[in-house]
């Protein structure tokens, strides 16, 4: 009824999660990762508790012609992509200076460039329907710099940048534009980022992925530009813009600081 939501990262966490609850609404889905196993489990869980469709298509989003394949792969199987859900993105805690460059650039070539891309590759055939939706999956890490996790919180600092552009450009194209902006979160985000040693996850009340997920999908529904979840993380970008920017950093520095 809805027709097909892509949606990336979607073998574990807020990505999982907003399966679930697309599923649950009635769209079809093409749901994309690299651990195959975990898609095909959750393929078979949606089709057999929903009336819908799923299609699961392995995909390394940091390689260059992954965004054109996971297009020919949507229009050959003649999907009617009415959502773009930019979920799948990784995080690495640590000095800049003492990180490996692959890690670096692959936070780079996954939550920027692919999504960048997704977005470039689908948003014709978006436009093509009266009423569709992309939603992009920054953080709270995109209101200010994040040392010891510089390259992430920069990488998020576009993600909202670029969407809010967007959003605009695409006023009154029928196409809608929010940015997702979650606080920590129950997933397998901290283990991935190795952030085990930074406060940051023991010093918030930490909500589960699928209270992230409801609310993402409330809020691309209602076309929100910027959706920022929890209530201590709403007051965030205006409380930084009371304060000289360094304190601000110096003040992410403490936060992200080891235990
Ligand atoms: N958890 C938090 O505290 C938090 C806070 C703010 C924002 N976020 C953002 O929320 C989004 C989802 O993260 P999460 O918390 O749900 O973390 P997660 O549980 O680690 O999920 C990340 C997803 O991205 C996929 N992914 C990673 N590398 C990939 C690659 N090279 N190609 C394709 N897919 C890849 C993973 O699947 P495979 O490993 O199977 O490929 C997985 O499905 C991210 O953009 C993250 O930055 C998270």
């Amino acid at each position: 009824m809805y027709g097909t939501a892509i949606i990336t990262g979607a073998s574990s966490g807020i990505g999982l999660e907003l399966a679930r609850v697309f599923a649950r609404e009635g769209y079809d889905l093409l749901i994309t990762a690299r651990r195959d196993k975990r898609l095909k489990q959750l393929k078979k869980e949606l089709e057999s508790t929903f009336n819908i469709n799923v299609y699961a298509f392995k995909l390394n989003l940091t390689e260059e012609d992954a965004g054109s394949k996971l297009f020919h792969y949507a229009e050959k199987n003649d999907l009617d992509i009415t959502v773009l859900v930019n979920n799948a993105g990784v995080g690495d805690y640590g000095f800049f200076h003492k990180s490996e460059w692959t890690r670096q650039l692959q936070i780079i070539n996954l939550n920027i460039t692919a999504l960048t891309h997704l977005t470039h590759l689908f948003l014709p055939v978006l436009m093509k329907n009266k009423k569709s939706s992309i939603l992009n999956v920054a953080s709270v890490a995109a209101f200010q710099p994040g040392p010891l996790m510089s390259v992430y919180y920069a990488s998020k600092h576009y993600v909202l940048a670029f969407s809010e552009a967007l959003a605009n450009e695409l006023e009154h194209s029928g196409v809608t534009v929010t940015t997702l902006c979650p606080g920590p979160t129950e997933s397998e985000f901290q283990e991935i980022a190795n952030m085990q040693k930074s406060k940051l996850f023991d010093r918030f009340a930490v909500p589960s992925s699928k209270q992230v997920a409801e609310y993402g999908y409330k809020s691309m529904k209602k076309g929100k530009r910027v959706a920022i979840y929890g209530l201590h993380n709403k007051f965030l970008p205006k409380l930084i813009g009371l304060f000289p920017r360094n304190f601000v950093t110096a003040t992410v520095r403490k936060i992200q600081e080891r235990k």
